[in-house]
């Protein structure tokens, strides 16, 4: 039997994940300022990490980049303990925006469940053309 042919739209969101997570991806995040990382462990295990920082483009925004728990440590409350770091560390920012898909309901939930509401969508995920639809949110920051 021939295999089946992942989709245009899979194989773009998975190329595009492969080099979001890539190694230098994650050096120019480590080298970037105004910006920081979390790191959920337990002494063994990584349950969970981070990324937010400052927009390059929007004046007073903080972008949450970020923000996955290990399967295995889901709906603990470390996505809540990550979050309320990562909000508490842009003093200069009044509010926060995030990018995710819109099947992905355990992160819309989650999400809402934190003050952020939808502000609009985009075609393009992340940087350039990559055809991957996204939800915009929005939450405003305590000053
Ligand atoms: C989204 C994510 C980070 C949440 O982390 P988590 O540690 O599982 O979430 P928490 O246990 O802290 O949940 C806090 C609250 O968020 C909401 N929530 C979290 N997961 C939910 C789910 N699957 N369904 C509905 N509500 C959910 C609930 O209100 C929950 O509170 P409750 O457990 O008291 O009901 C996690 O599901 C994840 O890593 N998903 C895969 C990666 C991902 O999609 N990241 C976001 C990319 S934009």
């Amino acid at each position: 039997m021939r295999p089946m042919m992942p989709s245009m739209a899979l194989t773009r969101s998975l190329e595009l994940t492969a080099k979001w997570h890539s190694v230098p991806a994650l050096k120019a995040r480590l080298a970037r300022k105004n910006a920081e990382f979390v790191v959920a462990d337990n002494g063994k295990d990584i349950g969970g990490m981070g990324y937010a920082a400052m927009s390059e483009t929007l004046k007073k925004g903080a972008i949450l980049h970020q923000l996955y728990v290990h399967p295995k440590f889901q709906r603990q409350g470390i996505g809540r303990d990550m979050f309320a770091e990562l909000e508490t560390c842009f003093p200069d920012a009044e509010f926060m925006q995030l990018e995710v898909e819109p099947q992905n309901h355990a992160a819309l939930s989650f999400y809402e469940a934190h003050g952020f509401v939808k502000i609009g969508e985009t075609a393009n995920c992340g940087d350039g053309q990559s055809g991957i639809p996204t939800i915009i949110m929005e939450k405003p920051l305590e000053s």
